[in-house]
């Protein structure tokens, strides 16, 4: 049967991430250069917002370029930005068809201002779209996200705007990159790498992982699925017991 016709539209996840890993590794089992699997990549990344926005997912977070992905040859990193640029120019009719709302997480302040001046013409664009919100990682890395808002924390305290005593999850919380998204409950990683690789530490405290080993150029729509039935086989019980999960339903 139609996988997506299985997915249980009560059961959703609130919030998916994405680790979009194996674009270098598809491009070498075909005697390419790298960037023609991050080329072909782009592919996926349509299929996936797509996916998500067609079973009405309402967050979507995409991991596209890591605080650690700067170490990586300059060419390769020309590429992916100008992959970025041409992306969103090409793919804005795709996002307002599917109402679907452009942020971003990460330290913009070093991207090329192209890419830059891209997105915010695009976040722009899409500020009004309600039915899904598509979140690019870019630049991103949860350590660094988690030392601003250790200094924005801090910088309230010295202050007087905060009390030590105030501090508590929900003051972590609202001050990630993340303030205005839910938990992340499903993490999705591509290319059998079993890792976080520095996203979202304090946002995937209590998701449920998911590792595939099919390469990210290759993830389709029905990989998709696939992984949203596999996530709604599995009992949360965030620290009860299977008995009280199932007395509560
Ligand atoms: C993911 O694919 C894309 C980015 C990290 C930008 P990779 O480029 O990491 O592909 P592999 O892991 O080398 O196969
Ligand atoms: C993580 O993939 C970053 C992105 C998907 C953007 P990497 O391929 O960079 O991760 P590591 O280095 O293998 O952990
Ligand atoms: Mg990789």
């Amino acid at each position: 049967m139609d996988l997506k016709m299985q997915v249980d539209k009560n059961k959703l996840p609130q919030h998916v991430a994405v680790i979009m890993d194996g674009n270098g590794r598809w491009a070498k089992k075909r005697g390419f250069a790298r960037v023609f699997g991050h080329k072909n990549g782009v592919n996926a990344v349509r299929d996936t917002v797509e996916a998500a926005a067609e079973i009405g997912i309402k967050n979507l977070t995409l991991y596209a370029f890591s605080t650690e992905n700067w170490n990586r040859p300059k060419a390769e990193v020309d590429t992916l930005m100008n992959l970025l640029i041409n992306s969103l120019k090409k793919e804005l009719p795709t996002l307002q068809k599917n109402k679907i709302k452009l942020a971003t997480i990460g330290n913009l302040s070093k991207l090329p201002a192209k890419a830059k001046a891209k997105l915010q013409e695009v976040i722009e664009l899409t500020q009004h779209n309600t039915h899904l919100n598509l979140t690019l990682a870019l630049n991103y890395g949860a350590r660094e996200e988690l030392v601003n808002a250790t200094k924005s924390i801090s910088k309230k305290i010295v202050n007087n705007e905060l009390n030590v005593e105030e501090i508590d999850e929900n003051i972590i919380n609202s001050h990630l990159y993340t303030f205005n998204l839910p938990d992340v409950d499903f993490l999705i990683r591509t290319s059998g790498e079993k890792r976080i690789s520095n996203f979202l530490l304090w946002q995937i405290a209590y998701a449920e992982l998911y590792f595939t080993d099919v390469l990210w150029p290759d993830f389709s729509k029905d990989h998709f699925y696939q992984a949203i039935l596999n996530y709604q086989s599995r009992e949360r019980r965030f620290g009860k017991t299977s008995e009280q999960i199932e007395n509560s339903k």
